[in-house]
């Protein structure tokens, strides 16, 4: 499916808000894919971890050789661009997937809803390949709206969900255990990743850009934050699993 984007977020380069996440993760996706290329041609697994039904690595298709995604629900609809989908747990034991299998895993907006997300992110490290790449997106606490949205008793945030979400598929349980830029680096460390690069961006009007009012609102946050690097909405992390990898 082709999301297209509403006209009003042309308005947020001209305002400073930039770069964006997706241009982010696209450049990370495609670094990882082009080294995954140069260590096992025509053979790049890739999986989509929280794989929801829109994904970044769509763009990359003809580039992968198997695309797997996986997700604790079943999806709202058909993913025609995966080789397989499987439901995981991704906090769960880490059976789901032999250690070694994937040369890049990409987890979207997951790890604000992972009741665990240092398992989550040790599984995700098991199933890399030594020196493969993890890219992961996630919301940052550390942005006063954010904060607020997350510390909403769950009833409230699950009745204003849909006006800043596109369907009610996307509108997902909330955690957020493990969302500043420390408490990221922290657990990745924890899991054992290695080289972490962890940028912070404003995405908020995006996120929340649906409607006008909510992108309004959205674009006040990041506005807010524009010059405060550590306060952005949102945090997009790389990181390696090490060459050689410890049990
Ligand atoms: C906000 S959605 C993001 C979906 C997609 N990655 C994207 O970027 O649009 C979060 C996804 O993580 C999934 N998820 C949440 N907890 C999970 C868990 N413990 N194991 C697997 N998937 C989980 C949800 O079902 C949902 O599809």
């Amino acid at each position: 499916m082709r999301v297209t984007e509403p006209g009003r977020f042309a308005l947020l380069p001209r305002l400073g808000i930039s770069p964006t996440v997706g241009s982010l993760v696209h450049e990370a996706l495609d670094r990882a894919i082009e080294a995954a290329e140069a260590r096992s041609p025509g053979a790049v697994a890739v999986l989509d971890a929280g794989c929801g039904r829109v994904s970044a690595l769509r763009a990359f298709r003809p580039r992968i050789a198997r695309l797997v995604g996986a997700d604790i629900h079943e999806p709202s609809a058909p993913l025609p661009h995966l080789d397989a989908f499987a439901i995981v747990d991704l906090c769960g034991p880490g059976t789901a997937f032999p250690d070694s299998t994937f040369d890049l895993v990409l987890s979207s907006f997951t790890l604000e809803h992972f009741a665990d997300p240092q398992a989550a992110l040790t599984n995700l490290r098991h199933w890399l390949r030594p020196g493969g790449t993890l890219v992961a997106t996630t919301v940052n606490r550390r942005h006063p709206f954010v904060a607020a949205y997350l510390g909403l008793p769950d009833g409230t945030r699950r009745a204003i969900q849909p006006l800043v979400k596109a369907t009610a598929a996307d509108a997902h349980p909330l955690i957020g255990a493990c969302n500043d830029p420390a408490a990221v680096r922290a657990a990745l460390t924890g899991a054992g990743f290695v080289d972490i690069r962890l940028t912070t961006v404003g995405h908020l009007a995006r996120a929340w850009g649906r409607h006008w009012p909510t992108f309004a609102l959205g674009l006040a946050g990041d506005l807010l934050t524009r010059g405060a690097p550590s306060r952005r909405s949102t945090i997009v992390a790389v990181a390696y699993a090490p060459a050689r990898m410890d049990p």
